[in-house]
């Protein structure tokens, strides 16, 4: 039994027994979060991309806890350079930590971070396919909708998709029902809305139209076993 806890935007920690891991951890300036990043000790990160609101505060966190820092080649080893432990993957590879398996999967963004007046280049975005505790999540990352969610679908029995339906910079709530469809999970977590007024959407009139399975909204800072 393991616990998935949204903590804003597109955070979410999971509680095994042993192991505590974060997902896309920013706290730290994100408006809806309910903890600070002094109260979260994970074992691992993953990080989706670049981007300020997935980054987040990562590489704080992954020092202060000796943190191992899970995410796309270029991303991992720019944390490697920060000072963070870290394992480098890339789009369709997949690897057995203590905790289970990762797959990165692709994702249609960016994944620029913003120096100054300049992008630093960080790679390809991804989401990530989490094998824990017998159970399949997957998490989208930020991305449009793409057709692959089909293969996705029909080569993992997915337990819970973590997908995003703020629109602006990703999917919105009508693509999100079209990816639900292609992935075939039993269970779809909205995530990415509301956390600013651009990507501002009704969660419950997204889970009204999706018919293929269950929707559960989450509050900020609650969790769900699985
Ligand atoms: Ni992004
Ligand atoms: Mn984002």
């Amino acid at each position: 039994m393991a616990q998935l806890t949204w903590l804003g935007h597109s955070a979410f920690q999971i509680q095994t027994m042993s192991y505590t891991l974060l997902i896309d951890p920013f706290i730290s300036g994100n408006p809806s979060a309910t903890v600070t990043a002094e109260q979260l000790h994970p074992t691992h990160i993953l990080v989706s991309h670049g981007h300020g609101d997935h980054l987040g505060d990562t590489i704080a966190i992954a020092k202060k806890n000796n943190a191992l820092v899970i995410a796309p080649n270029e991303l991992a080893v720019y944390c490697g350079k920060k000072g963070c432990r870290f394992h480098a993957m890339h789009l369709g590879g997949a690897h057995e930590f203590p905790f289970g398996k990762v797959k990165l999967t692709i994702a249609h963004h960016g994944s620029g971070l913003e120096k100054g007046d300049e992008f630093l280049y960080l790679g390809n975005p991804c989401g990530f396919l989490l094998w824990i505790e017998g159970k399949v999540l997957y998490h989208a990352g930020d991305t449009a909708l793409f057709l692959d969610m089909q293969l996705i679908g029909e080569m993992n029995a997915i337990d819970i998709a973590l997908l995003p339906i703020g629109d602006n910079f990703t999917m919105g709530p009508d693509d999100a029902v079209k990816a639900a469809e292609f992935l075939k999970p039993k269970l779809v977590i909205p995530m990415h809305y509301n956390t600013f007024d651009v990507i501002k959407q009704n969660p419950n009139a997204f889970a009204l139209k999706v018919k293929n399975c269950t929707v559960e909204i989450l509050e900020v800072g609650k969790s769900r076993e699985f």
